[in-house]
């Protein structure tokens, strides 16, 4: 596995690849691995001839009164795990290297008013700012995107509609633990009796799904019946429980079509965000 944190060197290296008719498949990552980054890269891996993967605590995508110091780093983990995975170019980059520049700001103006774009002022124009370079570094051919954080995957897919990026972005649905709780680098934050908590966050999405199916068509209730779970059965305060359109992301007042439920909820220390897309076909609804 290469190793790069320049980002003349990790482009002349790749164009030199693509001109020889490699495909290149890309997993940008903030690092501190775990099952749900390395299933993106096993899939890149299938999926392409090169895998590049990124490790880059990005500080723009984080807020003045967020976690960019603490949030968890062990590179040296990281690669082992990554080569383990399948990957061949890691790109872990300094932030003085990534942002030499500052002529240029990017500004989301949709599917950002909503969920974790309202919450998190500026996040995720720092996540399209860093992706838009990262997707210019390395020149993929297939993008791959956790479904765990579904609102940055249709954000991204509104940049790349947007912008013309000539890349394929591919939604990998969400890793869970056993127990169905996301995996995420933010679950180390949980003390003993959050972490036993804290599936009842995936248990009320899908027993919410198992509602609708029975036929429950108003949102309405169905946010109610997952914030009375969360509230009675754990002691994590909800940011949010939401439903929307998806991808758009727009208010839809009857269950139908593909829509998200989506929700964040704050322990004392990690802020656990989960999510189930739900596609109703006139009768049937079936997972996505
Ligand atoms: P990070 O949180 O490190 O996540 C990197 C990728 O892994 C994202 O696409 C995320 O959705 C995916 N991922 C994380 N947990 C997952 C899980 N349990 N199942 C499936 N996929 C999972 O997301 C970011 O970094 C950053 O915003 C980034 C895109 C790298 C831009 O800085």
């Amino acid at each position: 596995m290469k190793k790069y944190t320049s980002i003349s060197s990790i482009q002349e290296f790749l164009v030199k690849e693509k001109r020889r008719g490699k495909t290149v498949g890309f997993v940008p990552t903030m690092g501190f691995l775990h099952e749900g980054h390395l299933t993106l890269a096993q899939q890149a891996r299938r999926e392409n001839d090169i895998v590049v993967m990124s490790i880059f605590v990005n500080p723009l995508q984080f807020g003045p009164n967020e976690d960019f110091e603490s949030y968890p780093r062990n590179p040296e983990r990281d690669a082992e795990l990554a080569r383990s995975a399948g990957v061949d170019v890691l790109f872990l980059p300094e932030a003085d290297e990534m942002y030499s520049g500052s002529s240029i700001k990017m500004h989301v103006t949709e599917r950002t008013q909503v969920l974790c774009g309202s919450k998190r002022e500026g996040h995720f124009d720092g996540v399209v700012t860093v992706v838009s370079k990262l997707f210019n570094i390395v020149g993929p051919d297939n993008a791959y995107f956790g479904l765990k954080d579904a609102q940055q995957v249709a954000v991204i897919e509104g940049l790349v509609n947007d912008l013309n990026f000539p890349v394929n972005i591919v939604r990998v649905p969400t890793v869970r633990e056993d127990d169905g709780l996301a995996k995420s680098s933010r679950n180390v934050y949980l003390s003993d009796s959050e972490r036993i908590e804290a599936p009842v966050l995936n248990k009320s999405l899908k027993d919410a799904e198992r509602l609708i199916r029975e036929g429950e068509a108003d949102p309405g209730r169905i946010i109610s019946y997952i914030q009375n779970r969360i509230s009675a059965e754990t002691s994590g305060i909800i940011d949010y429980i939401e439903i929307y359109s998806y991808p758009e992301l727009t208010p839809i007042d009857q269950l139908q079509g593909e829509f998200i439920i989506a929700l964040a909820v704050k322990f004392n220390k990690a802020r656990l965000i989960d999510n189930i897309i739900i596609k109703a076909a006139q009768e049937e609804i079936h997972h996505v």
